[in-house]
Order: C-alpha cells, then structure tokens, then sequence
C-alpha cells in the first residue's frame, strides 16, 4: 500500500480581505448572515430550499415537497409546476425591466445587437411557435450547434418554453461529436448557422452538420441561421432558413407549465476520456440552482453589466450566460469570437466600451493574456470592473495575483468557483462581500454543499491533508442521471461510497477549512510514494518568469513508480536553452521539494487542449511514455501542436 493521502504542497498564504465599500453594498455581506443561512441549508434543508425556490423562483402550481430523496436519485418540489423560459422572460415584463437590456451581442467584426427583455420574449415566443409548427414538443430532443450569438440563447430558451430538451453542442465540436450526441439522444431537430467568426476567419458549421447528418436517421429538420453569408447547401425539405421560418410567426406563445423534475437540457461533457456522458438536468432545481448563485456569488444589482465568457456549448454558458443571470433580471454581456482578434486587447476593450461591471473567465484565458503581455492591458482604464470570477480548473497563484493586480487593480473580489458540468451551479466560492480569499483556494461552500475530503477506505482526513473530494448531501441543481445509462451515473458517481457523491477530484482542506481543489484525481500522481497534484507543479512551474504555460504528466518509472515530465510553453521573449531546463528543475525542487524535482523538461510552442481549454493529459502521457497516440483526438483544438510535440520529443 503506497500513502494514501495527497501530498499538497501550496506554499501559498496570502489572504485578501473584502473592502469595506463591497461589503457594505453586497447583497449577502455578513459572516454572521452567511454562517446562519449555511446552517440552516445543511440542517433543515427542506425550510431553506422550500423558501428559497418560493421567493426567488415563479410556480404556476406551487410544489408540495421539497426533496424525494432515494439515493442516489433525487427529485426537487414534487408536484410543483413552472415553466423555465417564462421565469428567465414573461416575469420581466411589466416591470422596470421590462425595456432593459437583457443581452448586449458584440460580434467578432464588430457587429452591435441590443435586446431589451421585451425584445428576447418576442423572439423566443416566435421561435416556439416554430417548434410548435414542426411538431417539436414536451420531451423532444433538440441539438444546437451554433455560433455564440443571441439566437444560440433564443433558440435554448424556445425549446425550455415548449418542453423539448436541448443538447448544445460546442461549435468547436466535429461532425463526428455531433453524430454521436445527435444519435445518443435521438434529436429530431437540429439548430445551427451556415458558419461562425472565429479570429477573422469563417468557421463552417452548416458543413459539419451535414456531414454528420449522414448517420443521424433520427433528425427530421434543420433549422439554419444566417450568419456569416457563407455558401451552403440546402436539402429540402429537410433544411429551412431561420429567417424564412421567423417571418411570419406569431410573438404571442403561451407557455405551457411542466413539472419541476421536467428534464431542460442534456450536456455532453467534455470527452477527454472515454464515451462522453450525457449529463441530465432537469426545471425547478436547477433553475433554483443557478439563480441564487448568480444573484449572491456574483452580486448581481439591477444596473450590471454581467459578462461571464464562456460559450453557451460548456455548462458554464447554460448556467451563467443564460439560466442564471436571466432569471435574475441581468444585462448579459455576449461576444461572439476570439480573445485576440483582432488584437490581444479584445476583451479589455469590450470591457470599457460597453461598461462591464462583473467579469468571470477561466484561468487559461487569464495565462493567455500574462502571455501576451501587460500592455495590452494597460491601454484601458477597466474602471468599470466591480467583480472578477474564475472557473475550470485551479488558478495558480500566479494568476490570480495578476488577475487581481492587472485586472481588478486590487479592488474588485475575484470569486473563484468550483463546480462542474454535473453540480449544475457553484458549489464552493467566496461569496464577495464576505470571504477573505486566498489566491488559489475556492474557500468555502455555498448553502446546502457539503464537502469532505475522504480517503481510500472513505474515512475523513485530517485538516491539510489531501484526499478526495465528496459532496455529502443531495442539492438542487445536480445531474439526475446520465441520458439513458443510469447505471453508469450509479457507478461513476455513487459508487465509491454508497449515497455520497463522488466528484472525481483531489483536493484538501487548510487550517482555516478553505477548500484548495488540486485537479481531478487521474491528474494526482504517485512519485516514491508521495502522491503528488501536477496542477501544483504546474502552478510552481508558471512561478517562474520565464514561463508562460505547463503542464505536467507521471510516465512509468522502474524506481519511484511514477516520474514527473513537464511540458513548458515560454514567455514570448524567452529562449529556449538547456541552462534554462535545468533552472526549472531546480526552481520546482525549491518551490515544493526535492520530491517533485521534474525528471525531464520539454519547451513546447503549445499544448494540446480541448477547445474549452482544458489540458488533454492523456496525449502527454502518451507522448511522455515515448508511446504513440491512441485513442480519439476528434475534440483536440489544434492537431499541429501534438505533431510538434512529437517531433521535438
Ligand atoms: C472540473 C469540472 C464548472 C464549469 C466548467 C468546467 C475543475 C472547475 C474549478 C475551480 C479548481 C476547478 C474541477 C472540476 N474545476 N472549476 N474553481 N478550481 N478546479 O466544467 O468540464 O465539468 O469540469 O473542472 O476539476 O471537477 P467541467
């Protein structure tokens, strides 16, 4: 038996404490109010999550129970009754919200849409009116694939207000995913555009869907935006133009109401391993979910300007562009294309031009723009900026400090969030306001989570030892099941210990209770009987001035069974030398410890990522192991950067 507990080895203890001017204006901004609701959302969740969907959501039939709880399957406010896209839509109206913007489109060439809440109501009720007419209804599948602009949430929001079921479908994504999700869930109609702008260029999706509608018996029709003015074909009468379907359709809908275990969406998470799971979420929790995180994590008042990056194809964009923020009445930010196009101050200018008060993105955005360099940055004023977020993965202090500095200019909180595709909403965050925060650490739970670090044998760790990661009670916004497999939901999620929920990642508690998430635990390796987290060699790694980017993987090792390989991408003006290898050897041996001195170092121009950004480790591993590349790469960005990798091996 090898130690059983993660050897984590942050060094990290800074603390940043909220200004009093947040907290006097924060929507929750006392401890003693946090610590009180937090209580009572563990101790007597029925009472809180009864009140909580009661005041912040709108029923058409009010539910009669909070939770029906038979592990591991739950169903929130049985018997009650609501319809989703009238709470994100119709309850606006005939309020002060009513000619507010709800989202604010800036295309990548520059292209500016305004829709008030009234203006997006009339869209999605005429697109609901489209689905009706072809027959799209209560529990049909629709799949969306479709460039990140107003109409990808218009068409979401339609298929909530008839009942059908969307699965978006990353625009990023081949033809090959989208027949494997179009299949897995039998989708009837599938929504796209002729193409999309991506850094200037046209990317075609009408093209893709074409090609994998060659194995797609299930779809009946294709609806098809105009977006890009791209040629495509068009096979009637299968394929109709979104704007021929549009004119002519009625504003009026009236919205049906559904049962809050109705399903809303399937998502297919991000397959770097394995078949991707269709992960289930269904009406009145999630949408519970999602609006009390938004309205108390991220702060949210009436004269935001909310703009959280990421596309409507991750959870992120279902839960924070669309569900969240309107239901909550937001102005939502949307931008269509690259961070760097035309230049890398894209998003700093959007920032400034439109008023941007909240800000949330991921952590490889943030070391794409330490990459490309502070001045950038330093045109802008940013004084817009109240709030900062951050979710995907772990953010190495590093970036944080430069996230907080740069961006926030020391005086916005950055809500670091952990969660996941399955949790719905946040789980844990600093509520701004409130939580002192530690560059690094997602802190502490939201109401109604609680965490534990457990080990092998399910047994509690000690405070500062590593372990993994378990959420012990049922919440409202998690997955119900995997779309049509709900025994691998049992075994991949509720199985480790019967009836608690496995989150699949390593992390540990410090002293203070902050929760420090190290990566999912396939990433945590085992070198001389040390399990080590590679996103905190990674973090020491990026602590070094010259790097920009790295990654870290285990390749076997006869004597410490697991040996460190670490991929570097440099700084713009660094070069590549072996003094400087073997500096970051040494300088990862002096941040953590001569047990996680790198056995190899290899500079890269750029790492293999999924096109939401995550590390694909398996590909390192394999080239670490000198091995050849198996598996499927169909969700790789850029297929170049792994020939490169290979070839400077
Ligand atoms: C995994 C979930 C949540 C939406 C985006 C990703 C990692 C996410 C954090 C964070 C440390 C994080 C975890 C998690 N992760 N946020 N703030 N700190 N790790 O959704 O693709 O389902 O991935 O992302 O490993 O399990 P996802």
């Amino acid at each position: 038996m090898t130690d059983q507990t993660i050897t984590s080895v942050s060094r990290e203890s800074r603390v940043f404490k909220p200004s009093a001017e947040f907290k006097a204006q924060a929507n929750l901004g006392s401890e003693a109010t946090y610590k009180r609701l937090y209580a009572e959302s563990v101790n007597s969740p029925a009472k809180f999550w009864g009140r909580q969907a009661t005041e912040l959501l709108t029923w058409r039939k009010p539910f009669s129970k909070v939770l029906d709880w038979k592990a591991p399957h739950a169903k929130w406010f049985t018997g009650g009754t609501l319809n989703v896209a009238e709470n994100c839509l119709d309850r606006h109206l005939g309020t002060a919200r009513e000619n507010k913007a709800a989202i604010i489109f800036e295309g990548e060439p520059g292209d500016i849409t305004t829709l008030t809440y009234k203006q997006l109501h009339r869209e999605v009720c005429k697109f609901a009116n489209v689905l009706d007419s072809l027959d799209v209804g209560k529990g049909d599948r629709v799949a969306i694939y479709m460039p990140m602009v107003p109409e990808a949430a218009i068409a979401m929001l339609a298929c909530a207000r008839v009942g059908a079921i969307h699965t978006v479908i990353f625009g990023g994504f081949s033809s090959e995913a989208i027949k494997d999700r179009v299949n897995d869930c039998q989708a009837k109609l599938v929504i796209t555009a002729d193409g999309s702008w991506r850094r200037g260029k046209v990317v075609e999706l009408k093209a893709s869907v074409d090609r994998a509608l060659e194995g797609t018996p299930s779809v009946q029709h294709v609806i098809v935006l105009k977006r890009t003015a791209t040629e495509v074909s068009m096979t009637a009468p299968r394929d109709r133009w979104w704007h021929d379907v549009m004119t002519g359709a009625k504003a009026e809908h009236k919205a049906k109401a559904f049962g809050s275990e109705h399903p809303l969406f399937i998502l297919y998470t991000s397959g770097s391993t394995g078949k991707p799971k269709g992960v289930l979420h269904t009406s009145g929790g999630y949408l519970l979910g999602t609006t009390i995180t938004t309205k108390y994590i991220f702060d949210l008042k009436e004269n935001d300007i909310y703009w959280c990056t990421a596309d409507v194809g991750w959870i992120t964009g279902h839960s924070y562009v669309v569900y969240g923020p309107l239901s909550c009445g937001a102005t939502v930010m949307m931008y269509e294309g690259a961070p760097n196009h035309p230049a890398p101050d894209r998003f700093w200018d959007i920032i400034d031009r439109h008023g941007v008060t909240i800000f949330y993105t991921a952590p490889t955005a943030i070391r794409a723009f330490m990459r490309w360099g502070d001045d950038y940055v330093k045109k802008y004023s940013l004084k817009s900026l109240r709030l900062l977020g951050s979710v995907g993965e772990p953010i190495n202090p590093e970036a944080w400090m430069w996230y907080h500095t740069l961006i926030g200019k020391k005086r916005c909180p950055i809500v670091d969030t952990w969660w996941q595709t399955e949790t719905g909403a946040i789980m844990v965050s600093p509520l701004p306001g409130v939580t002192p925060t530690k560059p690094g650490s997602c802190t502490r739970p939201f109401f109604g989570v609680v965490p534990k670090i457990l080990d092998d044998n399910g047994k509690e760790v000690p405070k500062g030892s590593g372990g993994r990661l378990f959420l012990m009670q049922p919440w409202p916004s998690m997955l119900r099941t995997l779309w049509g497999d709900d025994s691998r939901y049992k075994k991949q999620y509720w199985s480790e210990i019967k009836g608690v929920y496995f989150a699949g990642d390593g992390a540990r508690f410090d002293k203070d209770g902050y929760l420090w998430v190290v990566g999912r635990i396939d990433d945590v390796l085992n070198v001389s009987g040390h399990r080590i987290g590679t996103a905190e060699v990674e973090s020491a790694l990026v602590s070094h001035p010259a790097v920009a980017e790295a990654a870290v993987v285990g390749r076997p090792d006869e004597i410490k069974g697991q040996g460190l390989v670490c991929f570097v991408t440099l700084k713009s003006d660094q070069k590549p030398t072996e003094e400087l290898k073997q500096a970051l050897r040494g300088h990862v041996a002096k941040e953590i410890g001569a047990i996680a001195r790198p056995d190899e170092v290899r500079f890269a121009a750029g790492l293999p990522k999924t096109r939401s950004g995550k590390i694909m480790r398996r590909i390192l591993k394999e080239i670490a192991a000198g091995g050849a590349i198996k598996g499927d790469t169909t969700t790789l960005e850029d297929f170049n950067v792994v020939a490169s990798l290979q070839s400077e091996g």
